[in-house]
């Protein structure tokens, strides 16, 4: 790979055994030097494509990522001095000559990917941490995800069109952040939190197919898989069902997939909420391994354990975990109890299926005998149980599973799954109005609509909704949904949301009255960009695979962004400021 009009001739860690006798010109940074007698030293020179070694003779001025052209001819390394572990270690560049291009200051640390470094001196010289190995993987893996997505959409007949940055609110669930108007002194715009409500006026405007890249802002606690911005693959089409939704987004992963990794991504599997929920304890089950949820409700109808008469009992077993240490099983029974457990009941399966436990003496000899059975739990495994409402025992069960079993990042391949059938309510909140599950434009399941208007809250926690999660080894990767595409329905959403007609009509009157003009049927998907990037580079935090990102506490350590403005810009805007409440 030559550049046309260039400084170089190669990239440093391209050059090969068939280059042997070439004279070239590379250029980089010295990313390491080790002398070799009075005058010569080798250069190991690094660019955005690798290391290669130059013999140099009186580099006496050359440090650390210094910016160099070195000339010279490609030649065998000698006998013995090959490294298998390199893709150029057969060859070194010798008869160098070398022109300093620009010199550097010591790196504030060591660009070795082995040396782990503290994040926070990595992100505050974000520009220096760019030349790692990693970084520099990373991005390209980024770079090619984003390509192959394009051109699976275009492929597809989606039109990528871009949608406003300053907007008035998106709900997502997330806080929004905010921009004062100058000329709207009072006013604020809302950055974001996804172009949902544009992309579904796209389909009033017959665009039909819509996609973007697109960028996203929401002011939430941040995590290894959550940042203040963050990028979506976006979409939305008209006329289309779920599963032709669910089909084009598989199309689009499974190119991201193949650009990246070679392989095909093979059929995904499908799941619905219901299932994922008994099984696995999640709305986002991570099948790279099993340790399913076990009922056992029925094997303890009429048990005479107090702990054990609730309306659901649950276990799991976990391999080989009768060897785990008291101070172990007391450490998972706190968690179990901080994530929501009355306790947590552990059984060490001894010998014969003899069950070695505290609470053993509570239980009958059917109960024991019944419990090994319907586990399957073997000598040498552990039984952990929790009794409660089905909820509770699910989601308790569900993370102690990832607790105990979740491979590592790197392991287990990547194992997608489509978990459908989402209920369209999640819970109701304090005031007793449903809380949408995914967000209020969707649309509830047919067969359900008329739980809708019986009048009993509970009910409401029945209705299905046509909205659609994809789920990669236990992350949740993307969202979608049918959408509600009539004025009434969306209206009545509304109104069970606690939303009254005033505030549908403030917040969201442009939706109702787009949908008053001929909006047809329509669904779509989003899914993170940034988490499928994470998860194909083998990172376990999607800052990882962010050019310049902020760290847990949302401040940029290179830019010290956020940072305060002037008096000027605060008159300007018409802005006074409070005194400043420390965040507890
Ligand atoms: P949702 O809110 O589920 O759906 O978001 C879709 C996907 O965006 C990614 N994501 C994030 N990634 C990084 N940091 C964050 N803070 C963050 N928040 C979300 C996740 C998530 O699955 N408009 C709907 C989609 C639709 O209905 O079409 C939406 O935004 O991977
Ligand atoms: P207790 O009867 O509260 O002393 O609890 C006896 C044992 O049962 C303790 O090991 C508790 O951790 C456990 N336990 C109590 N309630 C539950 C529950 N709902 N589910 C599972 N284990 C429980």
């Amino acid at each position: 790979m030559t550049d046309p009009v260039s400084m170089r001739s190669d990239h440093c860690g391209t050059l090969r055994a068939s280059d042997i006798g070439r004279e070239v010109a590379v250029c980089g940074w010295v990313a390491r030097r080790r002398e070799h007698g009075e005058h010569l030293a080798f250069i190991d020179l690094r660019d955005h494509t690798g290391l290669v070694q130059c013999v140099v003779d009186g580099a006496a001025d050359l440090r650390s990522e210094y910016v160099v052209r070195i000339t010279g001819t490609v030649r065998q390394r000698p006998d013995g001095t090959t490294n298998a572990n390199m893709p150029t270690g057969e060859i070194e560049i010798g008869d160098c000559s070398v022109e300093i291009l620009n010199v550097s200051e010591p790196p504030p640390f060591q660009l070795n990917d082995r040396v782990e470094v503290d994040e926070m001196v990595r992100l505050a010289h974000r520009y220096v941490d760019l030349r790692t190995e990693r970084m520099q993987r990373n991005l390209r893996i980024r770079a090619k995800v984003n390509a192959s997505l394009r051109r699976a959409m275009d492929n597809q007949g989606f039109v990528e069109i871009e949608t406003p940055m300053l907007i008035a609110s998106t709900p997502e669930g997330a806080r929004d952040f905010v921009v004062p108007s100058r000329l709207s002194p009072g006013s604020f715009y809302a950055l974001p939190q996804s172009p949902q409500l544009f992309k579904q006026l796209c389909m009033v405007g017959g665009i039909d197919r819509y996609y973007q890249i697109a960028r996203c802002l929401r002011d939430e606690d941040l995590r290894a898989d959550r940042q203040f911005e963050f990028m979506q693959l976006d979409a939305e089409a008209s006329f289309v069902s779920q599963e032709e939704v669910l089909a084009f987004i598989s199309v689009a992963v499974s190119a991201a997939v193949e650009e990246v990794t070679g392989q095909k991504m093979g059929d995904v599997p499908r799941m619905t909420w219901h299932e994922a929920q008994e099984r696995f304890g999640s709305d986002k089950p991570d099948i790279r391994f099993g340790m399913e949820l076990i009922e056992l409700t029925p094997n303890f109808a009429a048990t005479e354990f107090n702990a054990f008469k609730a309306d659901c009992v649950k276990g799991i077993v976990v391999d080989g975990g009768a060897e785990f240490t008291r101070s172990k099983l007391d450490e998972l029974t706190e968690k179990a109890k901080r994530w929501g457990a009355k306790g947590l009941v552990w059984m060490r399966v001894k010998d014969g299926g003899e069950l070695d436990s505290p609470v053993a003496k509570f239980l009958s000899a059917e109960e024991l005998a019944g419990l090994v059975a319907t586990s399957g739990a073997k000598t040498g495994d552990l039984l952990l149980l929790v009794a409660d409402d089905r909820p509770k025992v699910c989601h308790v069960l569900g993370l102690l599973r990832l607790e105990l079993g979740r491979p590592p990042v790197t392991e287990g391949g990547l194992q997608f799954l489509w978990v459908v059938d989402f209920p369209l309510f999640e819970s109701l909140d304090d005031a007793g109005n449903p809380v949408p599950a995914h967000h209020p434009f969707t649309m509830p399941h047919a067969e359900d609509v008329a739980l809708l208007d019986t009048g009993d809250p509970q009910d409401l926690l029945k209705v299905r909704s046509q909205a659609y999660d994809l789920v990669l080894n236990g992350w949740e990767l993307g969202s979608g949904s049918v959408r509600i595409h009539r004025g009434d329905i969306q209206s009545r959403m509304f109104e069970l949301l606690g939303i009254g007609a005033e505030e549908q009509q403030s917040k969201f009157g442009f939706l109702l009255d787009a949908f008053r003009f001929g909006a047809p049927p329509h669904a779509g998907f989003a899914f993170g960009i940034d988490r499928l990037v994470a998860l194909l580079a083998g990172e376990e935090n999607i800052r990882e695979v962010i050019a310049f990102p902020k760290t847990q506490s949302g401040t940029d350590p290179l830019t010290h962004a956020p940072t305060p403005i002037d008096t000027a810009q605060l008159d300007e805007l018409g802005l006074r400021l409070l005194p400043t409440k420390k965040n507890d």
